[in-house]
């Protein structure tokens, strides 16, 4: 058997708030079980991960809190690090981007970029605060809508209204930062030219799926990407918060976050080389073309692993430099929801892992989550789920072979393996199921279907309890000791494969089970022989899945639903039905699309509503491209006020509901519904 050097990254979680268990499904947990057997099936590997440090989000948590960043990344760091040691993540190296190392590798990209000339600089006009000194991010302006008149409108875009406008149109913006108002003023930012590489990087990834067969849910991401086009990437921010540019003439600028939190992989592997006394040893991994390097993430963050830190790779590699590895293959999730709705903070909708791991262990938790991983759809956790798993699997099968096993073998073999003797057909099967597991699971846990692997290793288990079941040892004991030796010696055998196979899953427990049968975990491969010899004495038996009682449960889901803050419109919020039957929903036709050159959100529409034609502008380019539009049949608020967008006039509203991206779905009228009938 060949050994494989691999790489394994798992996204860097943001340090600017606690991990829930969504993030463990869509990529920590996978990453963890792959990169556990892939160990113990004798391969080279290591596996990185660290935290993400940079970026608005925590300069605005720091701001909010009244404190420096430093301490957000500080205390998130350390309990996102506490987090999953006790979950059981067995990286070799968690990192932090804060640190010099990371730093100067940021750095290091950067100026090697500049200097071949890579970037592009351009200039842009900004909000600038003069009584801060600094350039304001889109997040820390706000002001008064052009189109309604809200207040609290953001910077391009009116939560209100939806109306979606340039920074100048915006009316009496303020900072949120001093409430003054701020000034607009050029500044330039370096580009990172990512439509150079297109054609590249659809070759990297076509021969990367045809070689290894990449995820559907990959693919479809990446093909959207490219039918829109790659543009340039701004990658410096006006911020004080991260990795300073390395250019004089470029003070105050900072490398935005997702150009290094990429590069985050290369200085965590760094760190993790001089911590094992060769600083140079990272090199092994990440400019070596032996390696197979595999970053696990969530779907959200499919673009930038798929995309943007390759094309930031190739570049590198085009010059004289020492090249590095791309991913091999991208194994991203889709999301876990919580119990039928998405993870929110702000609603207080789900758990985070520290909690979870107070009340329970985290074996039964890696199960259930791992049973269930969102690997070509979102799926949920439910509480009933959780201890439904944990009982009538752990328990009642997993648990349950084992402890009739050894309790057996107590009373009757003085808890020494006994000895095989003649076996009967059963027997043989059982023996010859054995075998085949090991390459049966490692089949698909190389092909990254996780949780196939592990709902087929529980198989095993419920083979075992049918092979126990059917032998009747607690009948041949009596009448056939020998048949009855046999029966427990297999079973034995089974107990030590499932403990293996297990045991990227359930490491916590399997070890538990091993020191129960008084014995080492083996290499992969041999795990399906015959690895407890007769005579060997066995350790001592304990319950190793205690049963989760209902009331344990139900107080879960009572706290959840008490602390939860419900999203239904408030009392005096109400509307009447003549209220509602003032808004005209019309169906509408629409005639044509096209893009507006300024602007990346807005299309502008002409549709026919009845016999009407109207010119809308609408904000959904990011969602969908003027074709696609063509002839369908919308909604339309139709008796909305004209309004200014972009200096053209949108004579109605568009219809859309958002999706968990972010993106926006337009509702469909039925084919048979006539343009201009009311939707009512
Ligand atoms: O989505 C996130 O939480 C990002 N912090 C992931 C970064 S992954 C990598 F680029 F570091
Ligand atoms: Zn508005």
């Amino acid at each position: 058997m060949s050994r494989e050097k691999v790489l394994v990254t798992a996204a860097l979680p943001y340090a600017n708030g606690p991990i829930h268990l969504g993030h463990l499904s869509g990529a920590y947990l996978p990453a963890d079980i792959y990169v556990r057997y892939k160990r113990l099936n004798g391969d080279d590997i290591v596996f990185i991960g660290g935290s993400d440090e940079h970026g608005v989000p925590i300069t605005i948590s720091a701001d909010k809190e009244g404190v420096k960043p430093k301490e957000i990344i500080d205390r998130y760091h350390n309990l996102n690090k506490e987090a999953f040691e006790k979950f059981g993540m067995s990286f070799d190296n968690y990192s932090r981007t804060s640190l010099p190392i990371h730093h100067a590798t940021g750095q290091e990209f950067f100026l090697e970029f500049y200097k071949r000339n890579v970037l592009v600089e351009k200039k842009s006009l900004q909000f600038y605060d003069e009584k801060a000194k600094m350039f304001l991010p889109d997040r820390y302006v706000e002001g008064t809508c052009p189109n309604c008149g809200y207040e609290e409108a953001r910077s391009d875009e009116c939560e209100n209204c939806g109306a979606l406008y340039q920074p100048t149109e915006l009316k009496n913006p303020k900072s949120k930062i001093t409430g003054e108002n701020p000034v607009l003023k050029e500044t330039s930012h370096w580009y990172f030219p990512l439509g150079r590489y297109q054609k590249r990087l659809e070759e990297y990834i076509n021969e990367m799926n045809r070689q290894y067969g990449w995820k559907e849910n990959v693919l479809n991401y990446c093909r959207g990407w490219f039918k829109d086009g790659l543009g340039d990437r701004a990658i410096t921010r006006d911020l004080d918060w991260g990795i300073k540019v390395p250019l004089d003439s470029n003070e105050g600028k900072v490398l935005y976050v997702w150009f290094e939190a990429v590069l985050g992989y290369i200085s965590s592997t760094k760190e993790w080389a001089i911590n094992k006394g060769d600083e140079n040893l990272w090199r092994k991994y990440w400019q070596d073309t032996n390696t197979k390097y595999v970053p696990f993430i969530g779907k959200d963050n499919i673009v930038f692993h798929s995309i943007i830190f390759p094309a930031f790779l190739m570049a590198w590699n085009d010059g004289e430099r020492e090249k590095y590895v791309l991913p091999q293959n991208i194994p991203a999730n889709e999301f876990l929801n919580f119990e039928g709705k998405k993870f929110s903070k702000s609603r207080n909708w789900g758990i985070d892992v520290i909690d979870f791991l107070k009340l329970f262990p985290a074996d039964p938790l890696r199960y259930t989550l791992a049973a269930n991983l969102p690997e070509t759809r979102d799926t949920d956790f439910y509480w009933k789920e959780f201890q439904l798993r944990n009982n009538s699997e752990l328990a009642d099968i997993l648990g349950n072979f084992i402890n009739r096993t050894l309790t057996f073998v107590n009373k009757h073999f003085s808890g020494e393996v006994p000895s095989k003797g003649k076996l009967d057909d059963i027997d043989t099967e059982m023996i010859n199921l054995i075998a085949e597991y090991p390459a049966k699971v490692s089949k698909l846990f190389e092909s990254y279907k996780i949780r196939d692997g592990v709902l087929e290793a529980m198989n095993l288990a419920r083979a075992g309890n049918k092979y126990f079941n059917d032998s009747e040892p607690w009948k041949s004991v009596k009448q056939d000791k020998e048949k009855c030796a046999s029966t427990l010696n297999i079973c034995l055998q089974a107990i030590y494969t499932l403990a293996e196979l297990l045991s990227p899953v359930i490491p916590f427990s399997s070890d538990k089970i091993f020191s129960m049968l008084n014995a080492e975990i083996t290499e992969w491969h041999k795990c399906g022989g015959e690895n407890l010899v007769p005579g060997h004495k066995l350790g001592k038996v304990e319950i190793i899945f205690p049963k989760i009682e209902d009331e344990v449960i139900e107080k879960q889901m009572q706290q959840l639903n008490k602390t939860a803050i419900k999203e239904e419109p408030k009392q005096d919020e109400q509307i009447t039905f003549d209220d509602f039957m003032k808004v005209q929903l019309k169906v509408a036709e629409v005639l044509s699309a096209e893009k507006l050159e300024k602007s990346e959100k807005l299309l502008k529409l002409k549709v026919r509503i009845g016999n009407e034609e109207r010119q809308i502008i609408a904000g959904i380019a990011k969602s969908y491209k003027p074709e696609d539009l063509l002839n369908k049949k919308v909604v339309v608020v139709a008796n909305l006020k004209p309004a200014k967008l972009m200096g053209m006039e949108s004579q109605g509203m568009i219809l859309a509901a958002e999706d968990e991206k972010g993106g926006l779905k337009i509702l469909s009228a039925d084919d048979l519904v006539k343009s201009g009938a009311r939707v009512k």
